[in-house]
C-alpha cells in the first residue's frame, strides 16, 4: 500500500448507525417541526396538505422523536461500553486545548496567525457540536415532554410551565437546524467534503490535515490504550448485564410517558369536510319597535294601569271635571268615545297623539302600550 493512499478508520460501524439514526430523526423533527412553528407559511401548509392534515405531521413528528430518544439510550450504552469496558480515552471531553485552538482558528481565517490549529482525536469545532446536540436533546426531551403531557405537567408543576416549554422547544429546534446549516455543514461540506461518517475511513492526507495530532499518536502506537483482552471480556461480563437491565427501564419509561396521556393527539377528532354553508332557522320580524319592557299584553287594561296612565299625560287638561274638547280621560267611557278597539289607528285620541304636536303628549313606550291596549279589545279589568 503506497503511503498516500494509506486509509484510517475514523468511525467504526455503531457510530455510523448512530450518525445515521440521528439524520434520520433529526431531519424528520426539523421539517415536521418547523411546519408546526410557522404554520401560516405557504409551504407549510403545502406541506401539512402533502401529509394530509396538522394530525398526521404531529404523528410523524412524535414517532421520530420516540425514535432520537431510543438512539439516546443507545448511545448511552456505547458510551458506557467505551468507558467502562474497553476503558478508552475520553476524546470528547472539552479542555484548555480547545480554547487555544478556537482562538487560533478564529485568528487564522482573520489572517492573523500563520498556521492553523493542531488538533486531535476530535477538534473544537466538532466537540462543540457534540456537546450542543446533548445539551439540545435534553432540552427538547424535556420540553417536549412538557408538551406531550400538559395535563400531567400541570399537576407538578404551575401552569406557566406549558407556554413556556413551548417557547424554548420551538427556540431551541430554530437554533439547532441553524447550528446544523451554518457550522455542521460549513465544517464538513463547505471547508471539506468530509466522508468519513459514512465512509468511516480519511485518507492520511486528510488526518494530517485535520487531526495531525491523533495521527502522529496513531503513528507513534500511543492513540489507543493497550487492551488486555480478558480484562475486555471480563468487565464486558459485568457491564453488558447491567446496561441490558437499564436500557430495559429506559425504554420501559419512555413508552411509559409516551402512552400514559390522552393529549390534543387523541382527543380532538381529526379535520373532516363540512358543508359551511348554513341556512338561517325563520324568525318572525319583530311587530314593534324594541321599548323599554312594557308590561305584558294580557295584563293591560283600564283598571291595570292604562287609567293612571291617561291621568298623568292628560289629566290636567281633560279630566272629569273639566273636559277640554269634550274629551273626559277621568273614566274609561270617556277614553272608549276616543278611540275604536280593536283597531289601534283609528279615533281620535290616537291621531292627535301620532301627529305629535299636542299639548300634552304619550311617551314612545306609553303610546305602544296604549295600541296594544286598544288592539286587545280595550279591556276595562
Ligand atoms: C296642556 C293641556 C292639555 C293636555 C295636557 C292635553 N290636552 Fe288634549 N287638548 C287640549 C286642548 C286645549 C284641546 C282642544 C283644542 C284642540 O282641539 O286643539 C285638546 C284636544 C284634544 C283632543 C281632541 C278632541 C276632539 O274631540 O277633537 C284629543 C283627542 C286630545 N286632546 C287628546 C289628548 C290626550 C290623549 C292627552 C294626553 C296624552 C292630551 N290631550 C293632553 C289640551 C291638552
Amino acid at each position: 500500500m503506497s503511503k498516500k493512499s494509506r486509509q484510517y478508520l475514523r468511525f467504526a460501524i455503531s457510530y455510523r448507525v448512530e450518525h445515521l439514526l440521528l439524520i434520520l430523526s433529526f431531519g424528520i423533527l426539523a421539517v415536521t417541526g418547523l411546519a408546526h412553528k410557522f404554520p401560516t407559511v405557504s409551504v407549510s401548509l403545502w406541506f401539512m396538505g402533502v401529509l394530509g392534515g396538522v394530525e398526521n405531521v404531529r404523528i410523524v413528528h412524535r414517532v421520530a422523536a420516540g425514535t432520537m430518544m431510543l438512539e439516546s439510550v443507545y448511545h448511552l450504552g456505547v458510551v458506557g461500553y467505551r468507558l467502562f469496558v474497553r476503558r478508552s480515552r475520553l476524546t470528547m471531553l472539552p479542555g484548555l486545548e480547545d480554547g487555544r485552538a478556537a482562538l487560533q482558528a478564529v485568528l487564522y481565517n482573520l489572517g492573523l496567525s500563520k498556521s492553523r490549529p493542531l488538533e486531535g482525536r476530535y477538534t473544537f469545532a466538532e466537540k462543540a457540536e457534540y456537546w450542543a446536540l446533548i445539551w439540545g436533546t435534553v432540552i427538547m426531551g424535556i420540553t417536549g415532554f412538557v408538551l406531550w403531557n400538559p395535563i400531567a405537567t400541570a399537576r407538578i408543576l404551575p401552569g406557566e410551565f406549558i407556554p413556556a416549554a413551548k417557547a424554548a422547544h420551538g427556540g431551541e429546534a430554530v437554533l439547532a437546524v441553524l447550528a446544523i446549516m451554518v457550522w455542521h455543514f460549513y465544517h464538513v461540506h463547505v471547508k471539506m467534503l468530509n466522508k468519513s461518517v459514512f465512509t468511516g475511513r480519511l485518507t492520511e492526507k486528510e488526518m494530517a490535515h485535520e487531526h495531525p495530532l491523533e495521527l502522529a499518536e496513531i503513528v507513534a502506537g500511543t492513540a489507543e490504550r493497550r487492551v488486555d483482552p480478558q480484562g475486555v471480556a471480563r468487565r464486558g461480563r459485568v457491564f453488558i448485564p447491567i446496561y441490558g437491565v437499564l436500557a430495559v427501564a429506559m425504554v420501559a419509561a419512555l413508552a411509559y410517558f409516551l402512552t400514559f396521556e390522552e393529549t390534543a393527539l387523541a382527543t380532538v377528532s381529526p379535520m373532516e369536510e363540512m358543508e359551511a354553508y348554513v341556512p338561517l332557522t325563520p324568525t318572525p320580524f319583530p311587530t314593534a319597535l324594541p321599548t323599554s319592557t312594557p308590561p305584558p299584553v294580557e295584563s293591560l287594561s283600564w283598571a291595570g294601569g292604562v287609567a293612571s296612565m291617561f291621568q298623568g299625560a292628560c289629566g290636567a287638561c281633560h279630566s272629569s271635571a273639566s273636559p277640554v274638547g269634550g274629551l273626559d280621560v277621568g273614566s274609561y267611557e270617556g277614553v272608549l268615545a276616543g278611540i275604536n278597539p280593536p283597531d289601534p289607528e283609528a279615533g281620535t285620541i290616537v291621531a292627535v297623539q301620532v301627529a305629535g304636536d299636542h299639548a300634552g303628549q304619550f311617551h314612545g313606550d306609553e303610546l305602544v302600550m296604549l295600541r296594544r291596549w286598544i288592539e286587545a279589545g280595550a279591556p276595562k279589568e
